[in-house]
């Protein structure tokens, strides 16, 4: 190697480098840094590099593209700093810049054995892995055959891994000594409803019934087809009606991904009386309690239509959860995806549980709606499993 260009478009683009250290600054003050470590990593599915400079009392950090790291690291031995040590699998080069400016590349044997761990980040949330494939992605075409997530899918392949952490996280809810039966209520066509067959059959081993069911049947066909493509053979698809659905005596768990207004409350209704170990609930679109809540306090609030319809979605989420709690779930909201990403990002995550103060929460829930002025669709459609309306 003769000049540092070269070196740097040898070492960079391809992803040899393993680490880097630019070191000896020229200016020996406390405000200058006294190294520079360089490391790749992947961010958005896109190799960066991290320039770590660390100062006498802190370190700070800067994520690069690589046609930003490149002048960069340029600029800091020619400028800043007057040693570089670059380490690959296949050789350490040691840059020495002499203080008239003039540089030096020495080749040496390597002293580094391992690549470095570009995944090392998701590898810590992500259930699914970039990297290899996995057959039902790539049918639907968030990966390639080679496991490489497609750039403009990214955002769909972080929203399933999101979705299936959720999932992870109330598997010890689930009976471990039978056949699940999971119903998914208005699957659309089912990115979900695939993740989960994938993640709950294929990497943790259970025996499912799994039924993804819509109102649209040329999506429905799809989905079956697919499922059978997969050799999915717990998987299936019907065309329906969340309010209509009787196929099973007893469900383990039900899942309804942004399911319009009260569809979502359908399909809470049926997940109570099916007794569901666990419910997962994205609502979409509450209008229900748009056209009913009313009260003088909230009159500031209520005049601004934008404000008016964010409430009463929230509001008839706080109901929603409320109702499930009283009648035996143990619920929490959560983010589903980034706000950036939908507006429709809560997730109502509802796992049975005993040994709740009913008569507390009941309280707690009438004087809400009352202060509403509201009378909410899931109230009504559980009202034989709820305690008895106070009397005003
Ligand atoms: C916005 S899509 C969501 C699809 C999928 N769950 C997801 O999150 O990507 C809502 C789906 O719910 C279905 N749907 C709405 N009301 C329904 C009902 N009453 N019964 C069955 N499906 C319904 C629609 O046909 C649509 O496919």
């Amino acid at each position: 190697m003769q000049n540092m260009n070269e070196l740097l478009n040898a070492v960079l683009p391809e992803g040899k480098l393993i680490t880097a250290t630019l070191s000896q600054p020229r200016r020996k003050d406390d405000e200058t840094y006294s190294k520079v470590a360089v490391k790749p990593l992947m961010l958005k599915n896109e190799l960066h590099y991290q320039l770590a400079y660390h100062y006498e009392k802190k370190v700070t950090h800067e994520n690069l593209t690589l046609e930003q790291a490149l002048p960069r690291i340029s600029l800091l031995l020619e400028q800043e700093m007057r040693q570089g040590l670059f380490c690959t699998l296949e050789a350490d080069y040691q840059v020495l810049v002499s203080k008239k400016g003039k540089l030096g590349i020495l080749k040496k044997a390597p002293t580094k054995k391992q690549v470095a761990n570009l995944a090392h980040n998701r590898k810590k949330t992500y259930v699914l892995e970039e990297g290899e494939a996995v057959p039902f992605l790539v049918e639907l075409g968030v990966m390639n055959d080679k496991g490489r997530v497609l750039a403009a899918k990214y955002d769909k392949f972080r929203q399933i891994n999101r979705f299936l952490e959720m999932v992870r996280d109330i598997l010890p809810a689930l009976p471990k000594d039978r056949k699940l039966t999971i119903v998914d209520f208005g699957c659309g066509k089912s990115y979900l409803t695939f993740a989960l067959y994938h993640y709950l059959a294929v990497q943790e081993k259970f025996e499912l019934n799994v039924v993804g069911l819509d109102l649209k049947a040329d999506v429905i066909e799809h989905c079956e087809s697919l499922a059978r493509t997969l050799n999915y053979d717990g998987l299936h698809f019907r065309i329906g009606d969340i309010a209509d659905y009787d196929e099973f005596e007893a469900v383990d768990m039900v899942i309804t991904l942004h399911a319009c207004d009260t569809a979502t409350d359908a399909a809470l209704e049926k997940a109570v009386r099916w007794g569901a170990s666990a419910i997962l609930s994205v609502p979409c679109c509450q209008h229900e309690l748009f056209s009913q809540v009313q009260n003088d306090l909230l009159e500031p609030l209520l005049s601004h239509g934008i404000l008016k319809e964010r409430f009463s979605a929230l509001a008839t989420d706080a109901i929603r959860a409320k109702l499930l709690d009283i009648v035996g779930y143990k619920t929490q909201l959560l983010e589903f995806i980034d706000m950036e990403h939908t507006p429709k990002n809560i997730l109502i995550r509802a796992v049975k549980s005993d040994g709740q103060d009913t008569a507390a929460l009941w309280r707690e829930y009438e004087a809400f709606r009352a202060f509403l002025g509201a009378s909410p669709y899931l109230e009504k459609a559980l009202s034989d499993r709820l305690p008895a309306p106070s009397k005003v």
